[in-house]
């Protein structure tokens, strides 16, 4: 006869089911608010950033992407150094977590010596993302002459003959400048603030014009690369050096546009950079091809669906958007749906990562150099630190 002896452990096991589901009720009942998707982005961002600066502390570099299963650590010349800084300013601004402002000067502190260096465009990049943040939060005075003389190196590279910046010193083009040096003029703008002299201002604004008349087709897609003749100023060629062709539209460069002409409407008010900006979001918002709104690394990807997505080039797309948004009353709607859609989707479990894995980087699957077959699928500090600035912007503008 099992029968009562069977009933008896079913009564039993009720009786602990029972009391398993009161009590776990009951924890839900004390504390029955859910952590919406912003808390959870800031609470991972915050974790696997503490986690980054714990497993390089010492080492003098910054983190850049991960190379064969390891953390990719580059020097201060790196144009990526300044974005580490850059993401640790953000998030002392979004949790107030004295940690991070601690760990942000001190790895803005590292790119000094950046102030004496002349061989690059990408000075904004690295120079105000780190320092630039520092001065807004903090006023830190010792910002200021950092962030001065490197507009003064920045100044230095442009050509009166060709009216653009140049961007690189390698290579075997003869002037080559590419969009993203777009993303530098910001530098510009607050240098002339500062200085009150407008000789920087009349530099970004000169090279924004040049931009917009070689760089950008009917379509208002942007080519990567303009070479330029230094003698004649006439372009030699329009080509790539990071997209699928010449003439596709690379993911990540379209962004840089966008962002950078953004900056120029937000500094000069010109309703002409009001107008490019919006044809450059109408761009990206016709050919971005996914449900996610996550961009492919190229519009143009031979293989879509299958190609790899890029959310280096959607946290870029997004944080302007944001602040595009502003702007606009007529598209404020749009851009910002758009904005927000990015960064949920970023901000779920497909793009972010997991506590503790990623090697403490915040975002996964951006492309860094696909035809060079480097950074492919992989976290990059940039797609992080855009990631964050799209998150401050998007609690911003939702408290107003
Ligand atoms: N500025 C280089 C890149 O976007 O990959």
């Amino acid at each position: 006869m099992q029968q009562p002896i069977i009933n008896k452990m079913n009564q039993k096991l009720s009786i602990l089911l029972t009391l398993a589901i009161s009590l776990s009720l009951l924890a839900c009942g004390k504390d029955n608010k859910e952590t919406s998707w912003e808390e959870n982005a800031i609470e991972t961002a915050s974790y696997q950033t503490k986690m980054m600066a714990e497993s390089i502390a010492d080492s003098a570099k910054m983190p850049r992407s991960i190379k064969n299963g390891e953390i990719r650590l580059e020097h201060i010349y790196d144009w990526t150094s300044g974005f580490f800084p850059g993401s640790l300013w953000y998030l002392y601004e979004l949790t107030n977590n004295e940690y991070f402002k601690n760990e942000a000067q001190k790895y803005t502190n590292l790119l000094n010596d950046l102030r004496y260096y002349k061989d690059t465009h990408d000075l904004g990049f690295m120079i105000f993302c780190s320092y630039g943040n520092d001065y807004r939060i903090t006023g830190d005075a010792e910002a200021i002459p950092v962030m001065v003389e490197t507009a003064d190196n920045l100044i230095g590279r442009f050509n009166e003959n060709t009216q653009a910046i140049r961007s690189w010193d390698f290579g075997s083009w003869q002037y080559p400048v590419i969009i993203d040096n777009m993303m530098n003029l910001e530098l510009l703008f607050w240098a002339s603030e500062q200085t009150n002299d407008p000789k920087y201002k009349d530099v970004a604004i000169r090279h924004a014009n040049t931009t917009m008349e070689h760089h950008y087709r009917d379509d208002f897609s942007s080519f990567h690369l303009v070479d330029y003749d230094t003698i004649s100023g006439d372009v030699i060629l329009k080509a790539t050096h990071q997209g699928y062709s010449d003439d596709s539209a690379w993911a990540r460069g379209q962004a840089w546009g966008l962002y950078g002409y953004v900056v120029m409407y937000r500094f000069t008010k010109d309703q002409k950079y009001l107008d490019f900006a919006n044809n450059i979001a109408s761009f990206i918002m016709d050919n971005v091809k996914t449900d996610d709104l996550i961009p492919y690394w190229d519009y143009n990807a031979p293989n879509i669906p299958d190609a790899l997505r890029d959310a280096s080039a959607a946290s870029i797309t997004a944080s302007a958007l944001l602040e595009l948004s502003t702007y606009d009353a007529a598209k404020k709607d749009t851009y910002f749906n758009y904005a927000e859609t990015i960064l949920k989707n970023l901000s779920s479990d497909k793009y972010l990562a997991a506590k503790g894995d990623n090697l403490g980087f915040i975002l996964k699957h951006s492309v860094g150099h696909l035809p060079a077959n480097s950074e492919i699928d992989t976290p990059l500090n940039y797609a992080d630190y855009y990631y964050l600035e799209t998150l401050k912007r998007y609690l911003n503008y939702n408290q107003k």
